[in-house]
């Protein structure tokens, strides 16, 4: 997906950044393959932050001319960047080159009078185009291009997995396929930006930043919008600007826990985009949750939201997961094609439940790869080593520092393919004592688990939580079972893969086709020994194939 076009150049934002990649290329060498320098995770907040700010979100008619439409819009200044898209009804991003640009189109909107609803006027960034005369616009319609925010459907997915070259290809595809674009990737921090908005409204000079699998770079299309108000920020801007005896003294109301003021801080945000936020709707608080949260669908985005506050050890989680996904290239290809393949065969779910979740999953993988030998990814240990001062940060009494520059981790030396990686991951975690150990990236190896739930994920942070609490028995058997049997399906497949003309699903498609999966063990069931002992078998044999599976395979 491209940008539609770009109306007109701004000096200092796209050349600019080009020339800067370009320069830093020259002199940084990063990941074990791809020698692009790395931007900080700080760093790509604060630039798309700014970018959302001088954007606006448009819902426009059907039948628009897009050169009449932007050639209104550049008498309030110059666009860098624009496209359109459609969540019932066409709507369109237009980011100016200059903030002013914002304000001066505001003053210019007029609030609608209308004969059978009453308006709240709330002065936003997200307006309705009314023409005065739309039929001169008709002429144009069919070639307003829509960029797409939607993954793609299980059969196109799985035509493209067929006729990939490798398996290696396969995974590289649905990533391709899967990741978000620049447009929705976009969307989401101008989302964000016009929640700040409305936020602003009680909390001046609040903060909302988008956290989870928006910016970790392992969201797939769709995923929900997780954000964070941040409220750090207010007092700090205050100190800076003091000077001299004369302090500013605010009234503040005093509550009695942190949680009450979360509580009481999400309560009247979660009033205010029920009852002014433009295209907020099914606003939910859910305020007991261990993590208090106001849930609600952005329905101009199409983005469901959960928006928290007092929530920056996750935040901080999302930037160790951005510095992950940034190391190897095989990293997020790989936690894509599982995250995938949990959700095909339903162990992962939109609901919340007892199933794992993509979060734990990605844990998983990273473990996974800090486990293999010489290991591709570092643990969170070996990061904090090489932080250095300005890198030091304790959240709550967390020691949540680790080196921030991507540029000065040195590349691993590990060169298993993407196939070999997939069917090791699958074999490792068939095997692996899930009754004993705990999965710990801090450390990069197994711990004893330090109490009594199926699946125990250390939070890298926060230590003596568990992020897969949630997960019961049956959730993780049903994990183990299916990995051993994709284990054997990949293992099975090295001896006859089909040709990939025949259109027949292999490889990565194969182990996406829930049907496959269980009429596999089906057929199998039905041909051969039962199926305690053929797992058993097929165990022992992945077992002796396997040099470096030292764990113990009762572990479940
Ligand atoms: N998080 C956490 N501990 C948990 C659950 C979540 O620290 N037990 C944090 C993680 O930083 C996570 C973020 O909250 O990335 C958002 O949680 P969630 O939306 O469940 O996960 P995502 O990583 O965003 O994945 P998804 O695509 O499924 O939304
Ligand atoms: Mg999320």
């Amino acid at each position: 997906l491209r940008p539609t076009h770009r109306l007109l150049s701004c000096p200092g934002t796209v050349a600019a950044d080009a020339k800067r990649e370009e320069q830093s290329s020259r002199s940084v060498e990063t990941g074990s393959e791809d020698r692009t320098p790395k931007k900080k995770f700080s760093e790509v907040q604060k630039e798309r932050r700014e970018q959302a700010q001088r954007t606006v979100l448009i819902h426009c008619p059907n039948k628009i001319s897009e050169k009449k439409f932007l050639k209104y819009l550049s008498q309030h200044g110059p666009i860098s960047h624009h496209f359109f898209y459609e969540s019932f009804g066409l709507y369109a991003v237009v980011e100016f080159c200059q903030k002013e640009s914002v304000t001066s189109l505001q003053n210019v909107t007029r609030t609608p009078s209308m004969e059978t609803e009453a308006a709240i006027p709330f002065k936003s960034r997200f307006f309705n185009l009314k023409l005065k005369n739309p039929s001169s616009q008709t002429s144009e319609k069919s070639s307003i291009p829509c960029s797409n925010h939607s993954p793609p459907s299980s059969k196109k997915l799985s035509e493209l997995l067929c006729y990939a070259e490798s398996v290696d290809d396969q995974l590289n595809t649905l990533l391709k396929e899967f990741q978000l674009t620049e447009e929705d990737i976009k969307l989401r921090y101008l989302t964000c930006s016009l929640i700040e908005d409305l936020a602003a409204a009680y909390f001046q000079d609040c903060t909302v930043r988008p956290f989870g699998s928006s910016v970790n770079s392992f969201g797939k299309l769709g995923c929900d919008l997780d954000m964070f108000l941040d409220l750090d920020e207010i007092g700090k801007l205050n100190t800076s600007k003091t000077s001299g005896n004369f302090l500013m003294e605010f009234q503040v109301k005093n509550v009695p826990s942190e949680r009450i003021a979360t509580q009481k801080i999400l309560s009247v945000i979660g009033e205010c985009l029920d009852h002014f936020g433009p295209g907020c709707v099914g606003v939910q608080k859910i305020l007991n949750a261990r993590c208090p949260l106001v849930r609600f669908s952005h329905q101009a985005s199409g983005f469901q939201c959960d928006l928290t506050t007092n929530n920056r050890i996750a935040l901080k989680s999302s930037e160790l997961l951005y510095m992950y996904g940034a190391l190897d290239s095989r990293v997020r290809a790989l936690v894509f094609s599982i995250r995938c393949w949990a959700r095909a065969h339903s162990l992962t779910s939109s609901i919340p439940g007892s199933w794992i979740t993509n979060f734990s999953l990605t844990m998983m993988v990273i473990f996974f790869l800090q486990r293999r030998s010489p290991p591709i990814l570092p643990t969170l240990d070996y990061l904090k080593t090489l932080a250095d001062a300005e890198d030091k940060c304790i959240i709550e009494g967390h020691n949540c520092t680790f080196i921030r520059d991507l540029n000065r981790i040195k590349p691993s030396g590990n060169t298993e393919t993407l196939e070999s990686l997939l069917k090791e991951f699958f074999e490792y975690f068939g095997n692996f004592a899930f009754n004993k150990n705990s999965i710990n990236i801090r450390q990069g190896r197994e711990q004893n688990k330090p109490e009594c739930s199926p699946l125990h994920i250390q939070n890298p942070f926060e230590t003596s939580l568990n992020i897969s609490k949630n997960v019961n028995q049956s959730q993780l058997q049903k994990f183990v079972d299916l990995a051993r049997e994709s284990a054997w399906i990949l293992s099975q497949e090295d001896k006859d893969r089909p040709s990939p003309s025949s259109n027949q699903p292999w490889g990565l498609a194969m182990l996406l086709q829930p049907s496959v999966v269980s009429s596999v063990s089906l057929a199998k069931k039905k041909r051969r020994k039962p199926a305690s002992e053929r797992i058993k078998n097929l165990l022992e044999s992945i077992k002796s194939h396997s040099p470096e599976n030292d764990t113990d395979t009762n572990g479940k």
